[in-house]
């Protein structure tokens, strides 16, 4: 028998909170073993059997508190320990203005300004970046093939990891969201959180009201019933699609599912975030308020 219980604790300094199960048949040691497993899943951002695990990732409202020199700059991957040791001897690394005698100075990243080798260092959790995906890149951090939305960034972001938060088809246009941060942007993607995304589309022909209706309860998309949406047409064969789910090639089914066809799309919103200024293939670190608003709808 499973049986499911809350957890509190305090690791590297931030509480955090998860849902976990054990099997209270088992010795203490299996249970461990099972315990910490699944916090290592919960930590990627893994979904354990359904609905198992909620760990509440540190977000920007948490006071990060001290930490080493040095780990701040490995961390903001500006330079590697045995690098900030070097710079330290150097006098190249300034606390506040004032350069620091050892690598284990500690520093409160919200309250202090490092400074290394002359450039201020912020210090950022985690990365996210706004991208608007041209036509013929795929959304993957590799591919044997094709080019994927990594190669539009420079190295400056992908050293971070960052990975698409959603797959936008090959030929799918516009708004697209990078992160690092694994367990956000699996909340983000889950139907649950409801985070609308709102696409452009041309299609085939003129969809009847019926056809609208349709989309808009829900239509079979091969042993799928989609969830219900919003569809306004702005002419006979073009108009916009508000979605809070993202099933495979879930437009271009809907569409074929009531013997239409998408010739265009482009994803124009994602949550509160737009593309506004952005022009196609460029990209942007999103803002700090922007980073609140999107953690606090991942929480
Ligand atoms: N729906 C699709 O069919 N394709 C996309 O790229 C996104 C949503």
């Amino acid at each position: 028998m499973f049986v499911c219980f809350t957890k509190h604790q305090f690791i590297f300094g931030l509480e955090q909170t998860f849902l976990t199960h054990t099997n209270p048949c088992l010795p203490k040691r299996y249970g461990k073993i099972i315990f910490t497993r699944i916090y290592n899943r919960a930590l990627r951002g893994d979904n354990f059997n359904g609905n198992i695990y909620r760990l509440r990732q540190p977000n920007v409202f948490d006071n990060i508190g001290l930490m080493r020199i040095d780990k701040f700059l490995s961390e903001c991957k500006i330079a590697t320990r045995s690098e900030t040791g070097k710079a330290v001897r150097r006098g190249e690394v300034l606390l506040d203005g004032v350069p620091v005698k050892r690598a284990d100075t500690q520093v409160d990243p919200d309250k202090n300004v490092v400074t290394y080798c002359g450039e201020v260092v912020h210090y950022r959790r985690n990365t996210y970046v706004l991208l608007n995906k041209p036509d013929g890149y795929v959304s993957a951090t590799e591919d044997k093939k094709d080019k994927t939305v990594l190669d539009l960034l420079p190295e400056e972001v992908t050293k971070f990891g960052v990975f698409p938060c959603g797959r936008l088809d090959k030929n799918t246009l516009g708004l697209m969201l990078l992160t690092d941060n694994g367990p956000l942007a699996h909340a983000l993607l889950s139907p649950k959180r409801h985070v609308e995304k709102v696409y452009r589309f041309e299609c085939a022909h003129k969809p009847s009201d019926d056809d609208i209706a349709a989309l808009e309860s829900g239509v079979d998309i091969g042993g799928y019933v989609t969830k219900p949406c919003t569809v306004k047409m702005t002419g006979d064969t073009s108009g916009e699609i508000t979605l809070a789910e993202g099933k495979y090639h879930q437009i271009k089914l809907m569409f074929d599912a009531v013997n239409n066809r998408i010739l265009y799309l482009e994803r124009i919103r994602f949550a509160f975030l737009t593309l506004d200024g952005l022009a196609r293939g460029e990209w942007r670190y999103l803002t700090d308020d922007e980073i609140k608003k999107l953690e606090s709808l991942g929480i």
